[in-house]
């Protein structure tokens, strides 16, 4: 099977990234991690590309140097998908553009419920009867692109902040794999 070069972009544990990489090893999963981009040098998901020895980019603070620093290695790596899982920073509207294919991102809520940060919290405040995750198409405002796929739970009466992300991670492994399929056919 022709597999898709793929870039994942991370920031912090990698436990989506993780998922990722044990499925893109898979003889009919349609990816290829080519490459890892990481925008916090002390993540632990960068354990995870040097124990399957995948290159990776590690960025400094000086966002547009950066950025001009990760299109240049996509291009070398020959990357046609982008994969933000847990990627704490926002792309700009000049490296979306450069870029010109997917970039394809998963946030922890219900969208267009809950965009940006603390999803979590304002779920409980706001009494939501259930919440979940959403994997979709970046475009140029935040959180804002086309939805590929939702997954749901209901909300317990005892449900708290960590347990609420608990349940959305688990959701999240297998509704990124899912959507990726659903993409590249
Ligand atoms: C995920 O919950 C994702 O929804 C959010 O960041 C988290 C990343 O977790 N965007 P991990 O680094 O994949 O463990």
């Amino acid at each position: 099977m022709v597999k898709i070069n793929t870039c994942v972009f991370i920031s912090g544990k990698g436990s989506n990234l993780r998922r990722l990489i044990l499925n893109s090893n898979k003889y009919n999963f349609p990816i290829k991690i080519k490459l890892v981009v990481c925008s916090n040098k002390k993540a632990e998901g960068l354990k995870l590309a040097k124990k399957w020895s995948i290159p990776c980019l590690i960025l400094n603070n000086k966002q547009s140097f950066s950025e001009n620093k990760v299109l240049i290695k996509l291009k070398f790596h020959k990357i046609d998908l982008i994969l933000l899982a847990g990627y704490m920073k926002i792309l700009s509207k000049r490296f979306i553009r450069s870029f010109g294919k997917s970039i394809i991102n998963i946030h922890p809520s219900l969208l267009p419920k809950f965009k940006g940060l603390n999803t979590f919290e304002r779920v409980l405040k706001k009494k939501e009867k259930k919440t979940g995750c959403t994997v979709h198409f970046v475009n140029e405002k935040l959180d804002a692109g086309k939805i590929i796929l939702r997954k749901f739970f209901f909300i317990e009466k005892e449900d708290n902040v960590s347990s609420l992300k608990k349940k959305t991670q688990n959701l999240e492994y297998n509704a990124f794999s899912e959507a990726i399929i659903r993409v590249v056919k």
